[in-house]
């Protein structure tokens, strides 16, 4: 792990990193309407030459309308139209396929909502040149969150902690959603299999990056609370994660113990 110097990760890993290919940030949305304009403009300045997918699943406040405007006047921004509301992590998966199909090299995570700073994305771009699989976290030092109740706080850090002892994933932010992976990482990582819906999608795809050997690089980022709209956050996420994290540490304790380690299971 280290702070974002790619040079050094390349160096400390004795392995040669790729040139990063063309970048696509994919945004999922639901309900977004106050936020995907704003959220566009930011990335496009953040970093001029990126190109941007929403994938939009059918919000009812009109979000895949007003993204639409937006793609029309800017040939870098693409609007992907899903059916309805299938959770963050088939939203996620539809884009990195739509992504790759489109021959990007680097595929980009960030929310609609502002929490995740596009100004903050070119620190993440050059950790890239170094690594598999960089993770914006708000809980390295440096870090942090602005905004966020102490409930909620408390639900992330636990979530982090509770997934690292229990599947041995050595990441203090294993729940954040602002990540940059390589195309490669994202072909090793058995995406097919993959069955999270809810924010445990994020929890899978990092474990899975572990296990199968990536370069994973944690990168503080400063994560800033939405000033409109809502969380998506619920209860059947909470359960979710918490189900399939539980099922996926004992799943592997006990291929440990019967000899063979079991891919990860999805
Ligand atoms: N397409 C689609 N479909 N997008 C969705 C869905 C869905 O079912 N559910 C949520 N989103 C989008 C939101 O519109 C937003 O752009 C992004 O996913 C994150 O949702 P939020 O509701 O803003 O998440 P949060 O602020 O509660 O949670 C953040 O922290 C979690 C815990 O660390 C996110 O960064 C999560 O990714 C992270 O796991
Ligand atoms: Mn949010």
């Amino acid at each position: 792990m280290n702070d974002g110097d790619g040079t050094l990760a390349a160096q400390s890993q004795g392995r040669q990193f790729g040139p990063l290919g063309r970048a696509l940030v994919i945004i999922p949305t639901y309900n977004e309407a106050e936020n995907i304009r704003a959220i566009v403009e930011r990335v496009r300045k953040a970093v001029p030459e990126v190109h941007v997918l929403v994938a939009d699943d059918n919000s009812p406040d009109g979000t895949g309308k007003f993204a639409d405007e937006v793609a029309v006047a800017d040939d870098q921004v693409h609007v992907l139209h899903r059916q309805g509301k299938e959770g963050l992590g088939a939203a996620y998966l539809a884009g990195f396929r739509w992504g790759m199909e489109h021959g990007y090299g680097v595929l980009i995570e960030m929310d609609a909502d502002g929490s995740h700073q596009p100004e903050e994305l070119p620190r993440l771009l050059t950790a890239l040149k170094g690594a598999d699989l960089v993770l914006g976290s708000r809980w390295v030092p440096g870090g942090r969150v602005v905004n966020w109740p102490k409930s909620r706080e408390f639900i992330s850090r636990g979530g982090s902690l509770y997934s690292r002892v229990l599947l041995d994933v050595p990441v203090r932010d294993v729940t954040g959603g602002y990540r940059a992976f390589r195309r490669e990482t994202l072909e090793g990582l058995g995406l097919d299999e993959v069955a999270s819906q809810g924010y445990c999608f994020q929890v899978d795809l990092a474990r899975r990056a572990i296990k199968a050997g990536y370069h994973v690089v944690e990168v503080p980022i400063t994560f800033v609370e939405r000033e409109h709209g809502d969380s998506k956050m619920s209860r059947d996420i909470l359960v979710e994660a918490l189900w399939r994290v539980t099922t996926w540490g004992v799943g592997e304790r006990v291929g440990k113990v019967f000899g063979g380690r079991k891919p990860p299971q999805s």
